[in-house]
């Protein structure tokens, strides 16, 4: 079974010292950084923007996967791709099916991948099945966007499979985003997620180096035991 990986999300960091969070998280074994980009319409917060992922991609190695919490996010992909985002996901309540292609093309020349995201309420376009060759990910949203710290809605898990079962036999990246942590994490790899976003579980813990390697052992149990 392939590798489950962390993302942790520094919406939940210190961002005074978003080099030091990053440095630690990936220090620890965190496999990507999550960017939680909030313009204050789509989402009811405001956090921060290409400014910010081109300071931070100058501190880490890490790929950079920028979750674009915003309204026409087809006017800053440029932008973010050009400060260095790796991943970026846009949502799916926000772009038109005719904009899908071409936004992967715009990515993709440039070596880099684009996903779509889903909040909570939101099932699964119509459109998916046809426009898969231009997907390389989805991000299926477990709170509602905006903040850290809010409670996991296990009605979604759901989702996980309906996308998996539409996408096979195409490889396809999971990402599972918002009120993940070390006890619900094993459900959330069972249902098949190949991606976990975690943000308070890590950075508001106290020590975010030990919060990546607990999350660490509790995937890597879960996913022995899936296999056996
Ligand atoms: C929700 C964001 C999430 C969230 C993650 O607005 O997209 O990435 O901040 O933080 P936790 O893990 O604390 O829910
Ligand atoms: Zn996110």
């Amino acid at each position: 079974m392939n590798r489950v990986k962390i993302a942790p999300s520094i919406l939940a960091a210190d961002h005074a010292d978003l080099k030091g969070e990053i440095g630690k998280a990936e220090s620890a074994g965190a496999d990507m950084i999550h960017v939680d980009v909030a313009d204050g319409h789509f989402a009811p917060n405001i956090s921060m923007g290409p400014d910010t992922v081109r300071s931070i991609r100058a501190t880490t190695r890490l790929p950079l996967d920028v979750h674009l919490m915003i309204s026409e996010p087809e006017k800053f992909v440029g932008s973010f791709l050009s400060a260095g985002s790796d991943i970026i996901t846009v949502h799916t309540e926000v772009v038109e099916e005719k904009q899908v292609s071409k936004l992967s093309k715009t990515i993709r020349e440039q070596d880099k991948k684009l996903g779509l995201a889903l909040k909570p309420s939101t099932p699964i376009p119509p459109w998916f099945k046809s426009n898969l060759a231009s997907i390389d990910l989805v991000l299926i949203l477990a709170v509602n966007p905006g903040f850290p710290g809010q409670r996991f809605m296990p009605e979604v898990l759901p989702k996980v499979g309906q996308v998996l079962e539409l996408a096979h036999p195409a490889h396809i990246e999971l990402e599972l985003d918002g009120g993940i942590d070390q006890g619900n994490a094993p459900v959330i790899v069972r249902a098949g997620a190949t991606i976990l976003v975690a943000g308070a579980s890590i950075f508001r813990k106290g020590d975010v180096k030990s919060a990546v390697h607990e999350m660490r052992t509790v995937i890597d149990r879960t996913l022995q035991e899936v296999s056996a």
